[in-house]
């Protein structure tokens, strides 16, 4: 499973992804290349960091989609690093019918919340603002609906009084750290 994260940010869950790979903790998969679509985000420098290549295509003139063209220039470049298997790891961008269909069945994404609750931006500001006791994040495949693809796995954080939204979001940013490198080990040892 040769995987190509594409990420927006900061990059911590590429990141843990990347730890994982250099603890031999991913299975049979392996990064093959970064994808970022923000010209100078933190994720692109994770690449020289852990000897990855890291690449920031053109995304079109739209900040929340790609033109169709432009994503099938996405979809042939993630080929041509050698990636067959997309993580979406903070990729604040919809993925339509180019790279869908161009990834059948093999594109996952990482949303920070019990899906289906809190769908859309924001997962955890929106968890936090409706006061659920019981929160947490959520891997799926990608499909045509915005995180509204099959569930993989989940995993549960508690807001406890005491939390602040800050404590209440570093918790859940340190379950997705541990959850999506774990998913992916299960996915490639069952290819
Ligand atoms: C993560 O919390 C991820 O769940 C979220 O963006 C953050 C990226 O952090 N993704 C979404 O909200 C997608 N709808 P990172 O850049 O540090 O990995």
């Amino acid at each position: 499973m040769n995987i190509a994260i594409l990420g927006s940010g900061r990059g911590s869950n590429a990141e843990a992804i990347l730890a994982a790979q250099a603890a031999g903790q991913l299975g049979r998969a392996r990064v093959a290349a970064i994808f970022c679509d923000i010209p100078g985000a933190r994720i692109l420098a994770l690449g020289p960091r852990f000897g990855v290549p890291a690449f920031q295509p053109d995304s079109g003139p739209f900040k929340t989609k790609f033109p169709p063209e432009i994503e099938t220039v996405w979809a042939n470049a993630i080929r041509a690093a050698g990636g067959d298997f997309i993580v979406l790891a903070g990729f604040m961008r919809v993925v339509k019918a180019p790279l869908l269909d161009a990834f059948a069945g093999r594109i996952i994404n990482l949303h920070p919340s019990l899906l289906p609750a809190f769908a859309g931006l924001d997962g955890i500001g929106q968890a936090w603002r409706y006061g659920v006791k019981v929160a947490g994040c959520t891997v799926h495949y990608v499909n045509a609906e915005v995180d509204g693809g099959a569930i993989i796995d989940q995993a549960v954080v508690r807001r406890e009084d005491a939390d602040t939204p800050e404590s209440f979001a570093e918790k859940i940013h340190a379950a997705e750290h541990r959850l999506l490198p774990d998913v992916i080990r299960r996915l490639s040892l069952a290819e």
